[in-house]
């Protein structure tokens, strides 16, 4: 069987002091793809180490040499495309259509960061007294540790690390480590790309040593900053271990994704962007949609379309052309059922021929493949929704949406902003001025207009708020500001010590009142 180590400063790491964990397909529970060495919390703090040591030599490399290797990562992830998207297939089970363009959102990453690197612009700015400049520059942070989810095994990654290298930090990326030949396979990539040694560490381990690791090698002062992709009960630990050593984590956390239906939305387009953000990745997207809210007047007819889609859509094998495949991994089996735990008798439940695991005793009508060879769930709409039904206020990272209905635009906001997350939210209507009074209230950092809420494009801000993050934003430019630091520097070439708000030139406005019998102001 295939081993899968940790690679710190770009060699396997021997032992598996974390234990051994067998990794098979979840589609194809009989395809085991190999064996994660795991590491354990000494691993990580020796990995921050190590890019400690890398960073001020990385961080003196002129930034369009560090762009010069984000375009060699690109071209590399690009010459391996397929069997980059191959790997996350067999995996985590995404349908290969979905993993394709996870990998493509890897390449307009590293396309948008490689100039970044000729870019990274500072500003210069007028100083208040004579014979003096003023400048601001970026500053690397130092070495980042990175910790991501398996439901994006490279693009998410790809997010933080890419613009944590052309920014001049040095990276110790912990995956989740049911993906450990994606991320061997990402890693090895990235090491191909030109990187000088310890700059980039990939450590596998499971979540109770990595933050014991994080703990110790923030404390050895290993680590300036954190990344952190998951669950908002670990986002929150994340953010007082951070908080206790001054630091600014960059959290992106869960969410509870609405959906808003207004009366004059053009419901077939709805049930498309519906069916795709609440079952694309079998619902496991931090932006997949967690609630319709849709209005009453077409309720009844949104709800006999979108049902009817998703009861004809297909599931089953990912490697076919199918709307989703199966759980990413099996510790998500349970947590889903104990979900559909959470159905009252006031609930109606659509879209499936059963609930909860699909098998031979429990069929799902026009199945893609053997349901019983992986972890297949039925996709369930579940009508009748209540604010206050425990349902609709918990994160379900799985195939399950919800279904709620309005009157009022006031009701709606309360509905969708009622969880307290923020991540990604969206609106279905042909009205303008729903449009701009929805942007204005819903909690969400992300706002998609007749669009489904998940399939972000990677260059404009990423991140929530609330239970969702702490506003720190990913991609783009925005991303900028979570890995480096303003640095401000003033420069005085008077010769004499200028004292800034004491030695500014005073500037005197004259005495000077408009008289009251000028012709043009009103007697
Ligand atoms: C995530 O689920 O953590 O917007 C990220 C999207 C994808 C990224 C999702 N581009 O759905």
């Amino acid at each position: 069987m295939r081993t899968i180590r940790s690679l710190v400063a770009g060699r396997p790491v021997d032992g598996a002091p974390g234990g051994t964990f067998t990794i098979s397909n979840p589609a194809r529970l009989d395809d085991t793809i190999g064996e994660a060495h795991l590491g354990d919390a000494s691993t990580m703090v020796a990995a921050c180490r190590t890019a400690g040591e890398a960073q001020p030599g990385w961080a003196s490399t002129p930034a369009p040499t560090r762009g010069r290797v984000v375009q060699l990562f690109g071209r590399l992830v690009e010459e391996n495309f397929e069997a980059l998207a191959r790997s996350i297939t067999r995996e985590i089970g995404k349908p290969i259509r979905e993993s394709r363009g996870e990998v493509q959102e890897v390449v307009d990453t590293c396309n948008f960061f490689l100039s970044e690197g000729r870019r990274l612009y500072g500003q210069t700015v007028p100083s208040e007294m004579p014979d003096k400049q003023l400048f601001t520059f970026r500053m690397p942070v130092g070495v980042a540790a990175i910790v991501t989810a398996g439901n994006f095994p490279v693009a998410v990654p790809s997010w933080y690390i890419v613009p944590a290298l052309v920014c001049g930090n040095a990276v110790v990326w912990k995956p989740a480590e049911y993906t450990p030949a994606t991320a061997e396979a990402f890693s090895q990539l990235l090491l191909h790309s030109g990187l000088p040694e310890g700059v980039f560490s990939m450590v596998l381990a499971d979540g109770p040593s990595t933050f014991e690791g994080l703990e110790r090698a923030l404390d050895a002062g290993h680590v300036d900053k954190i990344g952190f992709t998951g669950s908002t009960e670990v986002g929150r630990r994340i953010g007082e271990l951070a908080g206790r050593h001054l630091q600014t984590p960059c959290l992106e956390l869960g969410g509870k994704n609405p959906l808003v239906v207004m009366p004059d939305a053009d419901l077939d387009l709805a049930v498309e962007g519906a069916l795709f953000s609440g079952f694309g990745t079998a619902g496991q997207r931090c932006t997949s949609l967690g609630t319709v809210i849709v209005h009453t007047d077409v309720h009844d007819d949104f709800l006999e379309r979108f049902s009817k889609a998703v009861s004809q859509a297909a599931i089953g094998d990912p490697t076919a052309d199918v709307l989703y495949g199966p759980m990413i991994s099996a510790r998500f089996c349970e947590r889903f059922e104990s979900w559909l735990g959470l159905l009252r008798p006031h609930h109606t439940v659509l879209g499936s021929t059963g609930t909860g695991r699909i098998t031979a005793s429990n069929p799902r009508q026009g199945f893609v493949g053997d349901p019983e060879a992986g972890l297949f769930f039925h996709p369930t709409i579940v009508d009748g929704l209540r604010a206050d039904d425990e349902l609709a206020t918990t994160e379900t990272f799985g195939p399950i949406v919800g279904i709620a209905t309005f009157e009022t635009f006031d009701e709606a906001i309360a509905l969708a902003n009622g969880p307290g997350y923020g991540l990604s939210s969206s609106i279905y209507t042909s009205d303008p001025l729903s449009v701009f009074r929805f942007r204005e209230r819903i909690s969400a950092g992300m706002v998609s207009v007749n669009n489904s809420t998940s399939g972000a494009e990677a260059h404009l801000p990423f991140g929530g708020n609330g239970r969702s993050g702490n506003g720190s934003r990913q991609s783009g430019v925005w991303v900028l500001d979570q890995f480096t630091r303003w640095q401000s520097v003033n420069w005085d070439y008077s010769g004499h010590l200028q004292k800034a708000q004491m030695d500014v030139a005073e500037v005197k406005a004259s005495e000077y009142r408009l008289s009251d019998d000028r012709p043009d102001l009103p007697g």
